[in-house]
């Protein structure tokens, strides 16, 4: 059995809206990504994570620590708290500016943010819409019993700031010197305006960001040093040329924080939107982190005696929402011996599951070896175990999530001691010693 060709999604004759619909229905139907409080009629924009949503979450985050932090000796992890005082988000500005401008139309009673709707209502083609008036993004809540001012709390909008108040923490216990980073992943929140295109944004999202502290003369050096990183990174895991581009922010657009900021883009079912900023954000952030905690925020440099405070380079990117976009370059469709399917062409590493066991069929003889093949297979990835309905009808099932390898056990496998290994993207199938199964699909994450 060969698979034909790919069919492009021009040549499948999609629209924009039939693509999110297929991606859409495959993360519910298949459990990747559900309805959050679906039973309870929803809770409009906030997603949960089924099975195979959390392994592939899991990997992409993994694939992002990876590169990051384990292959590099200039970059360590944290993992800082959510809950945050106020005082934080003074210093950082957010508490005066993270704002949206919010409009209502007086016609229909939709609300939007006013940059992104050029005048005119998307919903009912009205023009009647109120001034723009700032609607702050920021959750707040109260730490304690007690709700007064002195108990309010914010939910972080960012990962970022939690690596720069630790700043001092970070360099006194690793001993690091500039250039070096600090990276952190994990939830953030925004009371966004309007959360659309599924989880491109969300209320509540992960990020995956880094602060890079450099000396201030070598900010340009390491920003450009990080946007190629960062565009390669995406390539590497499957990403294809004519799906990514970067783009540079127009001086008008920059965040209060940026000097320079360059968005790595995906071209998205609706064209060309932001995955990631890279952004030069100087001393802004250690300023005024020591301005109001009166902490020294300051890199001492004995070899030069030199004291100062270092610039910061900012790759920060959204995880679920990267992971959405691998989802959306991964989704094909082709026919195999004359039949349709669909099918993630994911990068393995990317996979929920990377192998699937199949015994031929639900038997008693095979099952023993089916087990021990899969015991042999789950230390080293994710595996699936599936004996339900035919055979083709469970690669179909594996295609369609992804799944790079099938490995099969039959009658055969009990006497040789030897599987099948089919390939999603080909369907070729070779037969493989069990006893060389694991150097078999190692060397296949290498390919
Ligand atoms: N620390 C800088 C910062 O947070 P940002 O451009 O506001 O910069 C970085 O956010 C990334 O976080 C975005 O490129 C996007 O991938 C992700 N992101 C931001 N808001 C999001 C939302 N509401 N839903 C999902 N992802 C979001």
């Amino acid at each position: 059995m060969t698979a034909k060709a790919a069919v492009s999604e021009t040549e499948r004759g999609d629209t924009p809206d039939d693509l999110m619909e297929r991606i859409v229905n495959l993360c519910k139907r298949r459990g990747f990504i559900f309805p959050s409080a679906e039973i309870y009629g929803g809770f409009r924009s906030t997603y949960d994570y089924g099975p195979l949503g959390v392994n592939m979450l899991r990997n992409v985050k993994e694939a992002w620590w990876r590169s990051m932090v384990q292959m590099r000796d200039d970059v360590v992890g944290i993992d800082a708290a959510i809950l945050s005082p106020g005082q934080i988000w003074e210093a950082s500005g957010h508490l005066s500016t993270f704002t949206d401008p919010l409009v209502d139309c007086r016609n229909c009673h939709e609300r939007w943010r006013a940059d992104k709707i050029a005048g005119t209502c998307p919903n009912c083609g009205s023009n009647n819409l109120t001034e723009p008036r700032a609607f702050h993004l920021m959750f707040k809540t109260h730490a304690g019993p007690v709700e007064e001012d002195s108990s309010v709390a914010y939910l972080r909008p960012e990962t970022a700031q939690g690596m720069f108040v630790n700043f001092l923490n970070v360099l006194q216990t690793t001993r690091k010197k500039p250039p070096f980073g600090i990276a952190q992943m994990g939830k953030s929140f925004r009371n966004e305006i309007t959360p659309q295109n599924f989880v491109f944004r969300t209320r509540e999202f992960e990020q995956m960001e880094m602060e890079y502290f450099v000396p201030p003369t070598e900010g340009q050096k390491w920003f450009d040093y990080w946007t190629s990183e960062r565009m390669r990174w995406y390539s590497d895991l499957g990403i294809p040329a004519d799906r990514l581009r970067l783009r540079n922010h127009e001086p008008d657009e920059l965040s209060h924080y940026s000097v320079a900021t360059a968005d790595v883009e995906f071209l998205f079912p609706w064209g060309w939107d932001e995955l990631e900023g890279i952004a030069n954000r100087t001393d802004y952030d250690l300023r005024a982190h020591a301005e109001r905690s009166g902490e020294k925020l300051e890199y001492f440099d004995q070899a030069t005696g030199q004291r100062y405070v270092p610039h910061v380079i900012e790759p920060s990117a959204g995880a679920t929402r990267t992971m959405m976009a691998f989802l959306i370059a991964a989704y094909d469709e082709d026919e195999v011996s004359g039949d349709k399917r669909a099918l993630l062409r994911l990068d393995p590493r990317l996979s929920p599951y990377q192998v699937a066991v199949l015994p031929l069929s639900k038997n008693d003889a095979l099952e023993p070896l089916s087990r021990e093949v899969l015991d042999l297979l789950r230390s080293m990835c994710i595996c699936d175990y599936d004996v339900t309905q035919s055979i083709g009808r469970r690669y179909r099932r594996q295609d369609e999530v992804g799944t790079p390898w099938c490995v099969t056990v039959d009658f055969d496998s009990v006497s040789d001691r030897a599987v099948t290994v089919r390939d999603r993207d080909t369907t070729a199938q070779v037969r493989v010693p069990i006893a060389d199964l694991v150097t078999e699909i190692t060397g296949r994450f290498r390919r």
